[in-house]
């Protein structure tokens, strides 16, 4: 299964996916070339032509003499030779299966793409791990507020909306339904209006409809939007009690533009609560939010401003000290400010040069977006942070900002135990049966 090897089969995984789609929508896991090609050869002239195969892109790529034709020939060679690697390439976006390849945006011609929900986001890059340093705002009430709340809540949720826009419309009642089921498990509710023309008696109904405990408030100035990045009308952020973003995206896959349905198939808001109640990690951590686009201007953090305390404990704490802690695969301990100050040098070394955190799946360095749901290497704004906090001569900052306890997939370190990295083809082999069972678990853990 492992990253490597799929990269080098891929591309016959790719073509077959790709028919897959274009035929039932389900994609099947390795029929031969030859069963596809029959399959489109809708009248059996042997030859497959742009109308029975209309993905022009990807028809051009796999005539390769140009005939206006694909034999059964071409096809097998292009498959061979990952001639659609290079017209899929931009493809090679995120992926809910393990062993396929499913292009996230299937070519125009084919029939049902309306019906895409929310965008997967590479979480580093979305604020996720992040410190949001507090600040106040104000209820419709005029009482004032903080996002470091006085109470002892578990987790905050802080829900943009709008009572004009359509979408946050549609959601308000599934925001009642999430706050209802959660609020006597420690959750807050903050919901946060930024449009600046929304009536205050329609706001007041909207608060209305929840029972009891939700914090409302009139972001007329977009201080607070642009406070933490919201990104549209529907977004949503949770924190953790160390105000440290943990889910940053859309409430569902219920609602988008042009598409609703009637049950989502993913409940991003309600797992990400889920799992961190129970303190498990929160596997899809950032997703795209439908809505009203809301242009905001996020003041970028001074380096000087980064430190220990405020950032980077959560940035190892998120990368590095699942191994990195007493008891765990790595060497030493990363978890605490004496830890990382000691290994600095070398922590800039192999970050510089990504040997850590070990992540061999991705295809290319520079990637923005990584097509792996469980991605774990840093990504470039993260790695922005931690050089700029090493050049800046690592400040420790305020010691009671530092980042809550982590809760670490429980596989990783099993995993690493029972498998053993072979530098050969830079894949994780298991070697044995409890290693292939570990090895089974992270598939199904991608495969979401
Ligand atoms: C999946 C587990 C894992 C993660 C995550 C991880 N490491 Fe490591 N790290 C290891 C292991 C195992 C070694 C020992 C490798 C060896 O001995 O060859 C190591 C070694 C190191 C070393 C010593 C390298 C040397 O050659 O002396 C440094 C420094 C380091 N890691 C930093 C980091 C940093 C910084 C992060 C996070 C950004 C990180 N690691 C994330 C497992 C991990």
């Amino acid at each position: 299964m492992f990253p490597f090897k799929f990269l080098k089969l891929g591309c016959s995984g790719l073509f077959v996916a790709s028919l897959g789609l274009f035929y039932g929508g389900s994609v099947i896991a390795q029929p031969s070339v030859e069963k596809r090609f029959e399959q489109l050869d809708g009248n059996r002239d042997g030859k497959v032509t742009p109308d029975e195969f209309p993905q022009a892109a990807v028809f051009k790529a796999l005539d390769v003499d140009g005939s206006g034709g694909i034999t059964q020939e071409e096809a097998k060679r292009a498959a061979l030779r990952g001639r659609l690697r290079s017209v899929l390439g931009e493809a090679l976006g995120r992926n809910n299966s393990a062993d396929d390849i499913v292009p996230t945006q299937p070519t125009k011609s084919f029939e049902a793409p309306v019906r895409q929900g929310p965008k997967l986001l590479t979480p580093g890059e979305h604020g996720v791990g992040r410190f949001v340093a507090d600040t106040e705002f104000e209820l419709l009430d005029r009482t004032t507020k903080r996002i470091h709340g006085e109470d002892k809540s578990h987790l905050t949720v802080i829900a943009f909306t709008s009572t004009s826009c359509p979408l946050s419309k549609k959601y308000l009642p599934t925001l009642v339904d999430i706050h209802s089921d959660f609020k006597a498990r420690g959750v807050r509710f903050v919901l946060v209006n930024c449009v600046a023309t929304d009536r205050p008696d329609e706001m007041k109904a909207a608060l209305e409809r929840f029972t009891s405990n939700v914090e409302y408030t009139f972001d007329k100035d977009l201080k607070l939007t642009n406070h933490l990045g919201a990104t549209s009308t529907t977004d949503v952020f949770v924190l953790d009690q160390s105000n440290t973003v943990i889910y940053h995206g859309a409430i569902d896959d219920q609602y988008g533009f042009g598409y609703s349905i009637d049950t989502p198939r993913y409940t991003y808001l309600r797992d990400a609560l889920e799992a961190s109640l129970e303190h498990r990690p929160v596997l899809v951590s950032a997703t795209a939010a439908p809505g009203c686009l809301l242009e905001t201007r996020q003041t970028a953090t001074a380096s000087s401003e980064i430190t220990y305390h405020n950032q980077i404990s959560r940035l190892l704490q998120r990368h590095c000290v699942e191994c990195h802690r007493e008891g765990g695969v790595g060497p030493f301990a990363l978890d605490t400010y004496e830890d990382a100050i000691a290994h600095a040098p070398m922590i800039r070394e192999v970050v510089h040069r990504g040997i850590m955190p070990p992540w061999f799946a991705a295809p290319d360095k520079n990637h923005t977006a990584s097509p792996w749901i469980n991605d774990r290497s840093l990504s470039v704004s993260e790695k922005q942070q931690l050089f700029a906090w090493l050049d800046n001569k690592m400040p420790a900052g305020e010691p009671k900002l530092m980042a809550g306890p982590g809760t670490y997939s429980p596989f990783t370190s099993e995993y690493i135990r029972l498998c053993r990295f072979t530098l050969i083809n830079g894949a994780w082999e298991p070697v044995s049966e409890r290693g292939r069972a570990a090895v089974a678990s992270t598939r199904a853990a991608r495969v979401l």
